[in-house]
Parts: structure tokens; C-alpha cells; sequence
């Protein structure tokens, strides 16, 4: 519920939520400029997620213009902090239990006397502040962001092609070795359940092989296609795994983190000692992890990330909360989130970059 400050002044919350990655700032960036240039409102940064309206004191801070002293568009990670453990509806406490703590945070809210909150986060988290928006009735921005690229409806969130030019640069660096050495490389990336990057950064780097949750790979058709690179005379391959890929009637490789949660990592290892026994190649491997996440972020993650900040803030300025701003044929425009709350993008097999690496002679592992 919105309620105009009798001088018309709104005050806004920002906060990051669920895993990091390149361009939040530039979308806190966006935010603060937007917010205060245009419409002369107050920005308050929230800290660490959804825990520093959860937590007493609370915690956060006003972002005004004079902190932007034009290193913050460069800047990866978050100037607010975040964190994937602060579901307010079930908070795991010191003890081990979980306790609900979502009256906190929306009493948080009403002290800080916001009047709009713009959520930058994945799908997991859209789910709880959606939720908490509603018990608490307070207007509600998202703007997508994740690594993953699995949040349905926009082509691209925050961050994920960051992480894809990361993974081109590590097979940019990865090939010379290859081919001095003669040797296999496999560059095992993230992306949970969804092969985006890997997709992306395969062909992006020129990868012989892409393997991804979407299609479980055969061994043999790996091998073979190494085999006949190595009859063209190649004597090395660039292999791309995602870290949820898995062989055909085999298993994914995973810890069960808290909550029950699959923590990926560990494919690439046992793809190596696969290919190694089918083909006699000698192979290594790299994961890349989170280096995907950090760093500088791209130009095109910083365009996004400023063309999401500014219509985040038009959208509680035009008093239409309840949406996610989405990126579709180079248009920002918006979503319902209740259209899109629970689903998830993976990748299209009818999609052009399947097609792509098809048409590139590149093994998909079927
Ligand atoms: O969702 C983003 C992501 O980086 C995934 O690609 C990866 O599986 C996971 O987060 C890693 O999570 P954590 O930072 O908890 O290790």
C-alpha cells in the first residue's frame, strides 16, 4: 500500500537477495538516480537480504547521490551485501530449528517508513517477497538477476552474461594448453538445473563439446566425437559441462546442502576419467565455480542492470507493483509476478543456440 509523505516525498528500499553475481550495483546504481533525480524521493539501501529488516537494530543505510563517485557501475558483487539463507518464513536459527520471522521484516519495513521496495533477486527469492508483500501489504519491484538465466519470461537477468563471458575467456585460455599438450580440457561451469551458460559460453569459446541438464549425455557419442576430431587431425578438444549435466540412465554429482538443497560440483571430474577411459586421451579439468559470479561486471550486464533500475523505480512511480521489469527484443517491459512465480526457464531444445551448436558441428552429448 502506498502512502504519500504529505511534503511528496516517497522513501524507497533497494536490497540484494539469494546468491550474488556482476551488475547488482549498477542496478542500485540505476535505482538511486532514478528515484532521487527524477522524482526527488529517499533510497534506503537494505543490508544482507531480507535479514536487515529481519534483524534488530536493523540494518541498512541511505544511498544518495554523492556515493557514487563513478566506481560503482564497475564494481561485481553487492555495496549492500546478500544472502541465500534469509527465507523470513522459515529462518534457520543458532539452534538448528527455524523459526518465522516474516513479521519481523515486514514490521522492519513499517519502521523504516518505506513506501516501495525494489527486490533484485532470483526466482527463489521472488517467491518469498511476493509472499511477503502480500502478508505485509507493501508494493513490491523485482528486477531479475541470477547467473543461472533460469527466470522464465525475460531473456536475460543480471549478471548471466557476465558469467558467460567469463567462461569464454577461461576456453580462450584453455585452448592454447590444450593444443600444446594434445590434450582434452573440460571446463565444468554453473548454472544449476538450467545449461544456459554453458550453452552460451560453448559457442561463444568454441567448445567441440556442450553438455547440459537438458539433454543426459552419452559417453559414446562424447567419444566420438573427439575420436573424429582426432582423425581431422586435431589432437585436442574443448569440452563445456554444466554442472547439473548427467549421463543417460547415471546420476547427477551433488552434495545435499541446508534445507536439503543440491550444491552441484564434480561432473567435470568424472567426464574426465569417462573420456579418458573411451578415448585414451589425457584429459583435465577445470571448474570454474564461483569466479563466474565476481568480477567486473560485462558492458552488456551493465546496460541491462541500468535499463532494469530505472524502470523498477518508474513502476512504483506509476503505482504498478506486484511485477518483475523483464528484457524481451531489446525492450524492458514487465511481468506479473504471480504469472511466473514457481516456474523456471531451462534450455528450449527448439532454441536458435541449440540449433547453433548443431549447425557447428558441436556434440551435445546425444
Ligand atoms: O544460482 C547461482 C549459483 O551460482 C548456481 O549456479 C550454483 O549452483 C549456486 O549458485 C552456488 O551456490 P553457493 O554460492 O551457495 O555455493
Amino acid at each position: 500500500m502506498s502512502h504519500q509523505r504529505t511534503n511528496g516525498q516517497k522513501t524507497i528500499g533497494v536490497l540484494t537477495s539469494g546468491g550474488d553475481c556482476a551488475g547488482l550495483n549498477a542496478v542500485i546504481r540505476a535505482v538511486v538516480h532514478r528515484a532521487i533525480e527524477t522524482y526527488g524521493w529517499r533510497v534506503i539501501g537494505i543490508n544482507d537480504g531480507t535479514r536487515g529488516l529481519m534483524e534488530r537494530p536493523l540494518r541498512y543505510e541511505e544511498l544518495g547521490i554523492k556515493l557514487f563517485t563513478g566506481t560503482i557501475l564497475r564494481l561485481g558483487g553487492t555495496i549492500l551485501g546478500t544472502t541465500n539463507k534469509g527465507d523470513p518464513f522459515a529462518f534457520p536459527m543458532e539452534d538448528g530449528t527455524k523459526r518465522d520471522l516474516s513479521q519481523d521484516f515486514i514490521d522492519g519495513y513499517h519502521e523504516l517508513g518505506l513506501d516501495g521496495l525494489i527486490a533484485i533477486g532470483g526466482d527463489g527469492s521472488m517467491a518469498i517477497l511476493n509472499k511477503l508483500a502480500k502478508q505485509g501489504n507493501f508494493d513490491l519491484v523485482m528486477v531479475p538477476k541470477t547467473i543461472d538465466n533460469d527466470v522464465p519470461r525475460t531473456e536475460y537477468a543480471v549478471g548471466f552474461m557476465t558469467a558467460v563471458s567469463t567462461g569464454v575467456e577461461a576456453l580462450d585460455r584453455l585452448q592454447p594448453t590444450a593444443a600444446s599438450h594434445d590434450r582434452v580440457m573440460i571446463l565444468e561451469v554453473m548454472g544449476r538445473d538450467a545449461g544456459h551458460i554453458a550453452l552460451n559460453a560453448g559457442i561463444g569459446g568454441g567448445a567441440d563439446v556442450i553438455l547440459i541438464p537438458e539433454i543426459p549425455y552419452n559417453i559414446n557419442q562424447v567419444a566420438a566425437k573427439i575420436l573424429a576430431l582426432r582423425d581431422q587431425g586435431r589432437t585436442h578438444a574443448l569440452v563445456v559441462c554444466s554442472e547439473a549435466c548427467e549421463p543417460l540412465g547415471g546420476e547427477q554429482v551433488y552434495q545435499t546442502g541446508e534445507g536439503g538443497q543440491k550444491r552441484y560440483g564434480g561432473i567435470g571430474h568424472r567426464l574426465g576419467e569417462e573420456i579418458a577411459r573411451a578415448t585414451g586421451a589425457e584429459t583435465r579439468v577445470t571448474v570454474l565455480g564461483h569466479v563466474q559470479r565476481g568480477g567486473t561486471p560485462s558492458s552488456h550486464d551493465r546496460i541491462i542492470a541500468s535499463a532494469f533500475g530505472v524502470r523498477a523505480v518508474d513502476l512504483l512511480a506509476e503505482g504498478k507493483p506486484g511485477h518483475m521489469v523483464s528484457w524481451q527484443h531489446r525492450q524492458v517491459v514487465d511481468v506479473a509476478i504471480d504469472d511466473i512465480l514457481g516456474q523456471s526457464r531451462s534450455v528450449d531444445l527448439n532454441d536458435t543456440l541449440v540449433k547453433t551448436a548443431r549447425g557447428l558441428g558441436i556434440c551435445l552429448g546425444d
